[in-house]
């Protein structure tokens, strides 16, 4: 998914906070000094740059009030809080951020002297101040009071320095606030009560709060349970707009039916001057106060929190989820590593591991949350995390699976323990059958069998949140048609095109399921999944600015009977406007029918029969990647780049796939193309620069040089290492073509390779040289397609 309006932002501060950078340490060598969480913090990237652990519920940052869909930016806006639930790299409204705390010094003893309300409290930060690890953000205020921020899995631990504070003395009370909102001001209702004896050590603010998912559905309850400490309590209690009082000590506040927004919260007031710092823990929960208290208890024991060993325990966390991987990199720049290993991070911030926080159903199976959107997802971020996590994507698989067997549906987008909007086909399909095809282990198959084929064959009435629409005219006339009559489930009628083209790609995932579990179903979906035939519009011409492109067919839309509907095929592009579930609903979704043109992951070698043969396809590839209608901020274009591979011309995509990493994939704080969503960006990043790049749901990585000279990765279930080599590699990548390969030492021909590569730790050396070679063109070379049209190609074969 992605959020044009964001994608706009100008990069006008390009160079402000480059100091932000992350230290290189010179003692140890630290592979988390690779990483930089800065990266998309800015131009639309909407990246979650604070502190998690891998797949961690809790995730702790400043919020600011200019970009922030993520939580914090680096866009020069203001910081209005503090807080611990967040998501990364999405499109939508601005996502969690629930219950900011805020800490200031008030300048005077009247508490009202305070800046409670959003707006007036919102500060600047020290342009130098940022510093951002895994497992840790620091920021340093304006005004001189220095926020830290480290977690454990269900709680947050903040650290407020105010020794520093500029516009403070000694006589000033330091002060830290809650305010019971979130990032999009969502709340419909919430209740606090503070607890805490005036001269005590400590106190206490705990208590819940209703807020609307950023891109889905219904409503969602945030508990917390808030713990201060560092300092002799002063007074404490409840504010409401600008003005508070230490009486009463809750406070309870809806929607009026004006749906005014009121703002409101706690207190807690500190004598000063402080000995030191002032420790606040936030618990967190989705299933009640006592929970979130407890969570915080468990987890970060006290009185005395150990803010210091919990930054170390997620560092180790951390470490262990990247030591799968080892790079040589043979002298290329630094940025390029940066760039890599900071994706890798990025690529398990979500989903978010949720487990034992589901309120709506009782299970002993793993639950995840923030698959915000499997659209987004499945393409690159899934299949990435079944080569170096596979455990984990197990444990993920089974959460979809359990939440078919608790909701009856297969999530296509969920956030916040919501249903989130449907952006196409039911993409959970091709996550599972991509499990499969890679063997991943304690699923049940039979139940995924089941999942998908409810997908395929039964309506939801909202199949806006799940399932797919217009199931009757797919099983009857063998597409989904423009304005499709459709009385037996609501959704947004738009899409017929993009839907057409996933539906037919979901049915081949459950084909290949069927085939492989002895279904006789097989055929029946195979044959579905050659639907997306029948948009074809083999006449179809396509001009920009009044000029011909010169390029005949694409796919259009049809009205339920049968006759041509028309939509510009460049509508939807970068040249036209952009095309969003609700701002501009039409019949190809985010993308347009140029760029759809190439999705059809099964039958590449259809397409090249039906575009007209090798060289039509591979000059179509190239107008489009050349003309701005390719939008390589958005995943349907992934597939395209290596699609020369089914034409026989591997070293087209290794040269493709260079024109965008790193002039569009790079380690700047603006250094993505578009939203992140969640790490599918950062996937993107890591597949070109490993060199194997999938098409999910089959058993296929497209091979291309690695971006560095060796690249390992060590299978987590079996030790074993595989290992991808380049010989006459160059650091300025004039050698960027395969002229032979060789898997564990013999001639390997093909230019692909199956996920055995990964789980049987193979070698595979790549000779290179600086121009294109035969290696990998042969028809018996290419990736398969369902048709057998590409072993007819036009073009004639070189040698
Ligand atoms: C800090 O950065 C912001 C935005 O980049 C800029 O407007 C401001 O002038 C900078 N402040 C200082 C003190 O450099
Ligand atoms: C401390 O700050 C208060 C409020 O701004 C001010 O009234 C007072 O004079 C200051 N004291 C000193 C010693 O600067
Ligand atoms: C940001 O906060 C500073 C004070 O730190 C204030 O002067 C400025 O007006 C604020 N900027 C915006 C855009 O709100
Ligand atoms: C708080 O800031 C002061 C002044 O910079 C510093 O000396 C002190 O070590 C800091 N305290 C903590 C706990 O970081
Ligand atoms: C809070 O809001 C939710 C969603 O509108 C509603 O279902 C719930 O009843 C409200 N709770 C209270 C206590 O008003
Ligand atoms: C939120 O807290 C209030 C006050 O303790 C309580 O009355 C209410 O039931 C809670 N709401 C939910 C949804 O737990
Ligand atoms: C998910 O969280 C649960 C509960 O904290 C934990 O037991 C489990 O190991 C976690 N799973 C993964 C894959 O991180
Ligand atoms: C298409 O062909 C026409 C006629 O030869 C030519 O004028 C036009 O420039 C071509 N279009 C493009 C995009 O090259
Ligand atoms: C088919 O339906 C469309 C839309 O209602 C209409 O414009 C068109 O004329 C119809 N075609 C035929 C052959 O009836
Ligand atoms: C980095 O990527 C961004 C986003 O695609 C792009 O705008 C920028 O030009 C790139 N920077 C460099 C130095 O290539
Ligand atoms: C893989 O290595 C780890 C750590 O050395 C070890 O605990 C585990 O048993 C090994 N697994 C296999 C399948 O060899
Ligand atoms: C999956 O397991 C089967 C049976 O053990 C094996 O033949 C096949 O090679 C494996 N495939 C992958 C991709 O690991």
């Amino acid at each position: 998914m992605l959020f044009l309006v964001q994608l706009c932002v100008l990069t006008q501060y390009a160079t402000g906070i480059s100091a932000a950078l992350t230290k290189r340490q010179t003692t140890e060598p630290n592979i988390l000094d690779w990483i930089d969480p800065l990266i998309g913090s800015r131009s639309g990237g909407n990246v979650f740059v604070g502190a998690t652990l891998p797949y961690g519920m809790v995730k702790a940052v400043a919020d600011v009030d200019g970009e922030n869909t993520g939580g914090f930016s680096t866009d020069g806006s203001n910081i209005t809080g503090f807080s611990a639930l967040h998501d990364s790299g999405t499109g939508g409204n601005p996502s969690l951020g629930n219950f900011p705390i805020f800490p200031q010094l008030c300048p005077s003893d009247d508490i009202n002297t305070c800046k409670f309300p959003i707006a007036a409290r919102a500060t600047h930060y020290k342009n130098d101040s940022i510093t951002a690890r895994p497992g840790h953000f620091g920021v340093t205020l304006e005004n001189g009071i220095k926020a830290e921020m480290t977690i454990s899995e269900r709680a947050a631990l903040f650290r407020f320095n105010f020794s520093d504070a500029s516009n403070g003395n000694g006589s000033m009370n330091p002060v830290i606030m809650l305010d019971l909102t979130d990032l999009w001001a969502s709340r419909q209702n919430a209740s606090i009560s503070v607890e805490a004896e005036d001269g005590g050590a400590t106190g206490q603010m705990k208590g819940n709060g209703t807020f609307l998912p950023s891109f889905g559905a219904g409503s969602y309850v945030a508990y917390f349970c808030l713990d201060i400490s560092g300092g002799k309590v002063k007074d404490s209690g409840v504010w409401v707009n600008n003005r508070a009082g230490t009486e009463p000590k809750e406070i309870y506040v809806t929607r009026g039916f004006n749906l005014f927004y009121l703002q409101a919260g706690g207190y807690l007031r500190f004598q000063g001057p402080l000995a030191g710092p002032i420790l606040a823990r936030m618990g967190i929960s989705f299933i009640s106060t006592d929970q979130a208290c407890q969570n915080a208890a468990t987890e970060i024991p006290g009185p005395n929190f150990d803010f210091d060993g919990l930054v170390s325990v997620a560092q180790e966390a951390w470490r262990k989820k990247l030591a799968p991987i080892s790079l040589e990199a043979g002298g290329v720049d630094d940025s390029m590593q940066t760039s890599f290993w900071s994706a890798v991070y990025r690529t398990m911030i979500s989903p978010q591991n949720y487990t034992g926080e589901n309120p709506h159903w009782q299970s002993s199976e793993p639950y995840f949350d923030s698959w915000y959107c499997i659209w987004d997802m499945w393409r690159v971020q899934l299949p990435f995390l079944t080569i170096i996590d596979p455990t984990t994507m197990s444990n993920m698989v089974r959460s979809l699976l359990d939440t078919y067997k608790h909701r009856g549906w297969l999530p296509d987008c969920m956030m916040s323990t919501c249903k989130g909007w449907t952006q196409g086909g039911s993409d959970a399909d091709n996550v599972l059958v991509d499990a499969y095809v890679k063997n991943l282990t304690g699923i049940d198959w039979e139940l995924a069998y089941e999942a998908i084929a409810n997908d395929a064959e039964n309506e939801p009435l909202e199949w806006s949140i799940e399932g797919r629409g217009g199931l009757r005219s797919w099983k009857t006339l063998n597409y989904i048609p423009y304005l499709d009559f459709d009385p037996i489930g609501f959704g947004t009628n738009s899409r017929s095109i993009s839907r057409t083209l996933e539906y037919s790609y979901n049915d081949f995932s459950l084909a290949t399921l069927a085939k492989e579990l002895g279904k006789d179903t097989y055929t029946k979906y195979l044959s579905r999944s050659a639907n997306w035939q029948n948009l074809f519009k083999v006449d179809q011409r396509s001009s920009i600015n009044g000029v011909d492109t010169n390029f005949t067919g694409f796919f259009q839309p049809k009205y339920l009977n049968g006759t041509w509907g028309y939509q510009d095929p460049i509508a939807c592009s970068p040249l036209a406007d952009f095309c969003s579930l609700t701002s501009n609903p039409s019949e190809t979704f985010e993308s347009s029918a140029w760029e759809y043109m190439f999705f059809v992951p099964h039958d590449i070698g259809k397409v090249i029969e039906l575009l007209g043969g090798e060289e039509t396809f591979l000059k179509r590839l190239d107008f489009f990647h050349t003309s701005g209608l390719a939008d390589i901020g958005n995943e349907p274009v992934f597939l395209t780049v290596y699609m020369p591979h089914y034409a026989g011309r591997p070293a087209l995509s290794a040269e493709r796939a260079h024109s965008y990493i790193p002039s569009r994939f790079n380690n700047s704080e603006a250094g993505l193309p578009g939203n992140d969503d969640s790490g599918a960006m950062a996937s993107f990043t890591i597949f070109g620069m490993l060199g194997l790049f999938p098409n999910p749901g089959q058993n296929v990585y497209f091979i291309i040089p690695p971006f560095f000279k060796s690249v390992g990765i060590t299978n987590p279930l079996t030790n074993k290492t595989s290992t991808i080599r380049n010989i006459n590699f160059d650091k300025e990548y004039k050698n960027i073509y395969i002229q032979s390969a060789k898997l564990n030492g013999e001639e390997y021909t093909k230019n692909w390779i199956g996920h055995d590569f990964f789980t049987q730790g193979w070698t595979l050396e790549l000779v290179l040289g600086d121009k294109e070679s035969d290696w990998g063109t042969k028809l018996e070379n290419r990736p398969p397609s369902v048709s057998a049209g590409n072993s007819q190609g036009q073009m004639k074969e070189k040698h």
